[in-house]
């Protein structure tokens, strides 16, 4: 299968290259070059997608915040629990996508933990991050041609660790003991603590069929 890529930042030109990955089993029809992966990809689309994920990380962080206002961390780890698959899951069926937040380091190993392509944009994102480039500016794109003779848009938005996030992702000794005992129990394979403020804490990524036009 041939996988057109591109990748922009916020405040970058869009730096377009072609990788081939050479799994497929039948012959493969002649190749998308990267000047029409632009065509494919209209500003609405980026835009649309942008927004995806500033709901997510909206209604999330409003959520988070009155829990903890209201009841105090260690009951905030349950409303985590709920509400982050639930608001993904309402935003996927809201615009036909699949939405979800990946970690770097994960709490939940069944929702949190990246594939193969999220894994690929979580290195993207530190390489970047080793180039100077800000944190709250990294996004990654890439957009892949499906068996099915479709197109699939691979989005990818840096998230980064907060104060806020510090209360139940900074290091372990740091983390009060009650709701360190809550964490561990709730997540016996949590290795999503040790983030400072400022540091790569995950993704949120959107996986969205193009339209064919
Ligand atoms: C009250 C404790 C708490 C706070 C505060 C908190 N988180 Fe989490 N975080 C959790 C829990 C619990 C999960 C697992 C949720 C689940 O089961 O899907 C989680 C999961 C995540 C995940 C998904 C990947 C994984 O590890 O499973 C990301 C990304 C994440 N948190 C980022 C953040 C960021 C960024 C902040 C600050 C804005 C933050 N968290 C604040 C408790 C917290």
């Amino acid at each position: 299968m041939l996988i057109a890529v591109a990748q922009a930042g916020f405040n970058r030109p869009f730096r377009i290259f072609l990788a081939a990955c050479a799994v497929a089993v039948t012959p493969l029809p002649a190749p998308v070059f990267a000047d029409s992966i632009q065509a494919d990809l209209p500003p609405a689309t980026v835009e649309s997608t942008r927004g995806i994920v500033n709901d997510l990380m909206g209604q999330l962080g409003q959520k988070l915040k009155a829990a903890i206002v209201s009841d105090g961390p260690v009951a905030a780890v349950s409303v985590c629990k709920e509400a982050a698959p639930a608001i993904a899951k309402s935003l996927s069926v809201q615009h036909g996508a699949q939405v979800s937040r990946v970690g770097t380091r994960v709490r939940n190993p069944e929702m949190g933990a990246p594939n193969a392509w999220q894994k690929e944009a979580l290195a993207d994102f530190d390489s970047r991050l080793a180039k100077g480039e800000k944190a709250t500016e990294l996004e990654y794109w890439k957009v892949v041609n499906t068996d099915n003779g479709k197109q699939e848009l691979r989005y990818a938005k840096a998230i980064v660790t907060q104060q806020l996030c510090v209360t139940c992702h900074g290091k372990a000794e740091d983390i009060p003991a009650p709701l360190m005992e809550k964490i561990r129990a709730e997540y016996p394979q949590d290795q999503a603590t040790g983030y400072s403020v400022g540091q790569l804490r995950g993704a949120v990524v959107v996986t969205r069929a193009l339209k064919p036009h």
